[in-house]
């Protein structure tokens, strides 16, 4: 009855070669290319520029090394030193084959170091330099959380999903070199290294939601998943068809129904640090560990089901499985954290197709606790799936549960592509998010979870109906819905239709699916563990050996 299995492994794309520091001279060292990172204060205005950068950053030194080519550069007005701004030079007096200055912004912090590095990875891999030596400063030698923020973005900016191209597109870099003046200390190397951890995991989100529909249906999401598990040290558990019918998942069942493709439910769990899972004379389940769990949307196609989808844009849809993507990322990046918390992760999957055996409007379906809905719309299928998935999640007790989903169109019609909406009851979960969110740049607006969006999702012939079919305030219906099945667990709900596909390219992500949430979920884990990242990493090792 279900096909297993996708026709080909579309997945895996060529990625970025570890980072590492050099110290070398800037000018005598053979780069394909050549970055220099400038400060916008020093090209502001005529006289500043006319200055020049300073003697001693890789900027001035530049400059001598070139008989003021960046001088010059700067003196033209062509380029500000705005974060992530590039412009080329090619100059005599180096090695280099040639120069690419970067915008530092105003000053340098974790946010211009990590687009800095990504505009100038992204440069890189467009010219097919081979090589990228990369200077921004001296403060990188010392300061592990710009080092973090720069292994972070050189991955990103260089990564491309180039699976499906039939020449492999821009071939990546051989090397990324950070040059420096002295050895960094062992944090900032681990720092490095972290960062290129966790750039990582975000490009398998992207890939993931990257492929096509046809090459990862649920069972292949299921097998990525494994592979992640194996890799960090987590257990994972994959319920076919068979298993969620014995336990009731009926809204998962009737998503995937009208799929050749089986669905399935899986759950991704990983002790806190220190507790391996099994361990011979170890008293597990006496005392349970808290629990954080994290739930994504794994719709690895959604047609609309019987409720098509209008033509326009559907091939985007394969992206609808972009919060389960964020959520395996965000369990690639754990060997970098080490969490004193049980974190479980939980990706109910379904292909949302047509067809014969299709679940249908006025269809009614019992939940996994028990709530009847009335089907009004397939096309709302992710709020079905998030239904079981947070019944689920009740039996862990957790607590904090964020679920991620491409979950309504009506996101981006009320905050734009410029963040994702927030929606919980839970001040500190609103507070302790919104927060990652600045700190990442993956920013989340708060919405309202009124009882009134609630009350519009209450059914004549079931407990609810999946929508109230109106337009109006779709995204608030959809998550008060939601909150029905979260009752008594502190929940946050991370709509991220809006922001989890990249429209017009920036340094840090090509156009397509940028993997959204990844970086937001590892930064908040990591301030609920009260963790500086390189001591987690550490313990992380530690708890590992
Ligand atoms: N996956 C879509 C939401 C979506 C739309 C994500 C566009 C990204 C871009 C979801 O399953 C869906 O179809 N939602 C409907 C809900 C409606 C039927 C109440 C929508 O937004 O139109
Ligand atoms: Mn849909
Ligand atoms: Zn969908």
């Amino acid at each position: 009855m279900w096909a297993r299995g996708p026709a080909r492994d579309g997945v895996s794309s060529a990625t970025i070669v570890e980072p590492s520091f050099r110290i070398v001279d800037l000018a005598a060292y053979p780069a394909g290319l050549l970055a220099v990172g400038v400060h916008e204060s020093g090209a502001r205005g005529a006289k500043t520029a006319a200055a020049g950068p300073p003697r001693e950053s890789p900027g001035g030194r530049l400059d001598a090394a070139t008989k003021g080519a960046l001088k010059a550069l700067l003196a033209s007005g062509d380029f500000s030193g705005r974060t992530g701004e590039t412009a080329l030079l090619y100059a005599p007096g180096l090695e280099a084959k040639r120069v690419l200055v970067v915008g530092l912004g105003p000053e340098l912090d974790a946010k211009s170091a990590r687009l800095a590095a990504a505009a100038a990875a992204r440069r890189a891999r467009e010219l097919a330099a081979g090589r990228l030596a990369l200077a921004l400063g001296d403060r990188i030698e010392r300061e592990p959380a710009l080092a973090r923020a720069v292994g972070e973005g050189l991955v990103t900016g260089h990564h491309r999903h180039t699976a499906y191209l039939s020449d492999g597109g821009k071939p990546a870099l051989a090397t990324a070199e950070l040059i420096v003046s002295v050895k960094p200390e062992a944090a900032v190397r681990e720092a490095l290294a972290v960062g290129f951890a966790r750039g990582e995991a975000v490009c398998l989100a992207r890939d993931l939601a990257s492929t096509p529909g046809q090459d990862l249906p649920p069972q292949a999401l299921a097998e990525r998943a494994r592979d992640v598990a194996k890799r960090v040290g987590a257990k994972v558990t994959v319920m076919d068809a068979a298993a969620m019918e014995r336990l009731g998942m009926n809204c998962v069942l009737a998503v995937g129904r009208g799929s050749p493709h089986e669905p399935c439910f899986i759950e991704l769990v990983k002790e806190p640090a220190g507790i391996r899972a099994g361990r011979a004379g170890e008293k597990r389940g006496s005392a349970k560990p808290p629990t954080v769990v994290l739930v994504g949307k794994g719709v690895t196609f959604d047609t609309g089901g019987v409720s098509l989808k209008p033509r326009e844009g559907m091939s985007k849809m394969k992206y609808d499985m972009s919060g389960a993507a964020a959520v395996i990322g965000t369990f690639a990046a754990l060997d970098t954290l080490a969490l004193p918390f049980r974190l479980v992760g939980l990706v109910p999957s379904a292909e949302n197709a047509i067809g014969g055996r299709s679940f249908k409007p006025g269809d009614v379906l019992r939940a996994l606790d028990g709530t009847t809905i009335e089907i009004t719309n397939t096309d709302a299928e992710g709020r079905l799936l998030l239904a079981d998935a947070l019944g689920y999640a009740k039996r862990f007790a957790p607590e904090a549960v964020v679920d991620l989903a491409t979950l309504t169109g009506a996101m981006s019609i009320a905050l734009g592509r410029h963040a994702a909406g927030l929606f919980t009851a839970d001040e500190r979960l609103a507070g302790e998010l919104h927060r990652a969110g600045e700190t990442t740049g993956e920013r989340l607006w708060r919405m309202p979870l009124w009882g009134d969006f609630l009350a519009e999702m209450r059914g004549d012939t079931a407990d609810l109906v999946n929508s109230n079919e109106r337009r109006e305030g779709a995204s608030c219906t959809a998550a008060a819905f939601l909150s029905h099945f979260a009752k008594g667990m502190p929940w946050a709900h991370l709509d991220i239709a809006s922001t989890a596909w990249t429209y017009n390219d920036r340094p840090d992500a090509a156009r397509g699916p940028n993997a959204f949430g990844v970086r937001l979920l590892v930064e908040w884990l990591e301030s609920r563990a009260g963790t500086a990242p390189e001591a987690s990493a550490k313990a992380a090792k530690r708890a590992a050996r």
